[in-house]
């Protein structure tokens, strides 16, 4: 009897051993994932419902046109895996003292401005 029970506290003993290390693994592996970036498909949807009214293939305001990735890449707002130095994100922050954009319209919204600033940290890819 006396066996029986050294025996159950021993597996109990056990079970709170593991208990806690267990729990440390799953969260150390879940804090360190990659996040996966946006694809650049998404961060154009959001140019073509905010921005190409002004920033179009023809006259684009400030010389910038955010009608695709080749149009985007030639000219000088996105610095790839920088987005605290893209001029793209300092506008869409209004930050550096640059005008908040899109002009005369509310800002996008936080989810929106990381979408863009991961695919510039991600390399700004097509
Ligand atoms: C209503 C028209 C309009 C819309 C919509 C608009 N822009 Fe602009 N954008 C402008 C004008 C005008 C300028 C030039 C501002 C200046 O130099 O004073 C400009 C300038 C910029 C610049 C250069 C900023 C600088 O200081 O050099 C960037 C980058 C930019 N826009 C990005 C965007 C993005 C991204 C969007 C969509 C989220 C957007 N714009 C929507 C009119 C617009």
């Amino acid at each position: 009897m006396a066996r029986t029970i050294c025996i159950a506290f021993a597996i109990i003993g056990l079970c709170i051993g593991c208990g806690p290390k267990e729990v440390e693994a799953t969260s150390s592996t879940s804090s360190t994932a990659p996040s996966t970036a946006a694809g650049y498909a998404d961060v154009q949807a959001v140019f073509t419902k905010s921005c190409v009214g002004c920033h179009g293939d023809t006259n684009p305001k400030a010389g910038i046109s955010l009608t695709n990735h080749e149009a985007l890449m030639k000219g000088t707002a996105v610095t790839a895996g920088d987005p605290a130095n893209s001029l793209l994100i300092q506008a869409l922050r209004g930050a550096d003292g640059k005008k908040q954009m899109p002009m005369n319209a509310p800002p996008l919204t936080e989810d929106e401005i990381k979408k863009v600033e991961d695919w510039i940290k991600a390399g700004a890819k097509a």
